[in-house]
């Protein structure tokens, strides 16, 4: 295992890694992204960026975890992020929205908005706000993002400099490891290592997010289709990879 010092983020050339590392197997980039960084964690949902967590398991390196609990998950996904935690003896750090914002947004416009006025207002609050707070303690962060699973993410890049919710004064790394990988690659990663999964993964769904907003797809569907199906697809960011929309 190559052991690299951490550097403070302006000295790295993110070019040049993403160039080094645009052809590599995740696990590498894993590697690379928790040797580079202390100040790292992995943003997980629940779903299929589990084997992100397996690879970082596997490295046998320290990693951190946190996910965005919006309220709204499926109960199948309350469990699975618990068998997760169990599975591989870990600490999930768990976001939870600002109460006040909740209140506010379904005292005024109940709990189904976003089927009448799009999911931005509600993803906002529940999933942007969260997760700006939590990475404005974060040098680094580590998502599950792959090109294959939307027209918005076509240009993912390995290792990107996350000007989103990174600043001059505080910048902020981005790494998508599995960026390049497919579905199918993944699920072949899961059978192989026996990778604990959601169930919900046996019922038809294949991108999961909240459970009012998500739903099954039919065979040679998209996967994006069971996700906001209302919306059209360049929609189909919540804001959480918002920067995806300027680049596409
Ligand atoms: S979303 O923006 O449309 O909701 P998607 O479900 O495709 O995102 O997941 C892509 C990556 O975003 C995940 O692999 C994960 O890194 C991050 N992500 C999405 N939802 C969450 C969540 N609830 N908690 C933590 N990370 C998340
Ligand atoms: Fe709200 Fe749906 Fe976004 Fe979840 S995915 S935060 S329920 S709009």
């Amino acid at each position: 295992m190559i052991q690299v010092a951490p550097k403070p983020t302006t000295e790295l050339d993110i070019e040049a890694l993403d160039a080094e590392l645009v052809s590599k197997h995740p696990k590498i980039i894993m590697e690379r992204a928790l040797s580079l960084f202390d100040n790292i964690s992995i943003s997980f949902s629940g779903a299929e960026d589990v084997v992100l967590i397996d690879m970082a398991h596997r490295l046998g390196m320290p990693f951190k975890v946190f996910s965005l609990d919006t309220g709204r998950l499926h109960p199948e996904t309350y469990r699975f992020l618990e068998d997760v935690r169990k599975h591989y003896d870990i600490e999930i750090e768990v976001m939870y929205p600002e109460t006040a914002a909740v209140e506010e947004l379904v005292r005024k416009k109940g709990m189904y908005s976003f089927y009448e006025d799009g999911h931005k207002e509600c993803c906002g609050v529940r999933k942007v706000k969260p997760l700006r707070r939590k990475l404005s303690t974060l040098d680094a962060w580590v998502t599950g993002q792959r090109k294959d699973q939307s027209p918005t993410r076509s240009d993912v890049p390995v290792i990107q400099n996350d000007g989103f919710f990174g600043s001059p004064d505080h910048p902020l790394v981005k790494f998508n490891p599995l960026a390049n990988w497919s579905s199918e690659k993944v699920w072949l990663y899961i059978r192989s290592y026996e990778v604990p999964y959601n169930p919900l993964h046996e019922r038809g769904f294949i991108s999961i997010g909240c459970e009012p907003c998500t739903r099954p797809v039919l065979p040679n569907q998209h996967e994006r289709e069971g996700r906001w199906w209302w919306e059209t697809a360049d929609k189909k960011e919540c804001g959480l990879h918002a920067g995806n929309l300027k680049q596409s």
